[in-house]
């Protein structure tokens, strides 16, 4: 990403990790353990202020080392979530996104919107071939995100995902460059 934020509209931007986020970043984890925690493994892993810090400078690493590519949601200047490409195959030109929005901020629309920018952006600038995501069949309201956006369902993949220390099956979608339709 050049610059350090993508713009979405005037009130919603996605922006690049920077230290001086963790103090925002823990302060959701920790007023928000229950809502996030049962759908996110490194919830319970995030303990105090410098667990975030840590996951921020290693963001700031994989991000330039093009591993993976986090950002931030910014609405009205402030942090309210993330999306990222949490795994980048940079050999078969794929990547899988994920994300998490503050509970008070869910029901607007700011996770589509978010996504949609940066699977656009996946697609123009990181040359992806394709884009897929991982849900357990429980999370209903992240599995409206892939469905609203056009992704189609792969199938399930049985118990690959383990979080409230309980494997899990995920519900798996992909969108291919061919198929998506342009934001
Ligand atoms: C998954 C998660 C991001 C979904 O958040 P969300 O707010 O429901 O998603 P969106 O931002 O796309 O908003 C969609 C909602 O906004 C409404 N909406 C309002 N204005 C809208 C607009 N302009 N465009 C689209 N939707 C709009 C939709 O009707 C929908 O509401 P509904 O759920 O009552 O039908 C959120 O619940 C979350 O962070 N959960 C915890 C972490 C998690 O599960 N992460 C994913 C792991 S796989």
């Amino acid at each position: 990403m050049n610059g350090k934020s993508l713009f979405i509209n005037t009130n919603l931007e996605l922006r690049l990790p920077e230290t001086e986020f963790a103090q925002t970043l823990f302060q959701i984890v920790e007023n928000q353990r229950e809502y996030l925690g049962k759908w996110l493994p490194w919830v319970e892993k995030t303990t105090c202020e410098k667990d975030s810090l840590e996951f921020l400078k290693s963001s700031i690493l994989f991000n330039n080392g093009g591993q993976k590519l986090t950002t931030f949601i910014f609405h009205k200047k402030k942090l309210v979530g993330s999306v990222a490409f949490v795994k980048i195959d940079k050999v078969n030109h794929a990547a899988e996104i994920g994300y998490w929005l503050s509970e008070d901020m869910q029901g607007k629309g700011i996770m589509a919107q978010s996504c949609e920018r940066l699977i656009k952006y996946g697609f123009e600038k990181m040359k992806l071939h394709r884009i897929e995501i991982n849900i357990a069949p429980e999370n209903l309201k992240s599995l409206a995100i892939p469905q609203k956006l056009g992704f189609h369902h792969e199938g399930t993949i049985r118990e690959s995902l383990f979080f409230n220390h309980k494997f899990h099956d995920g519900e798996k979608f992909s969108l291919l460059k061919r198929e998506w339709i342009k934001t």
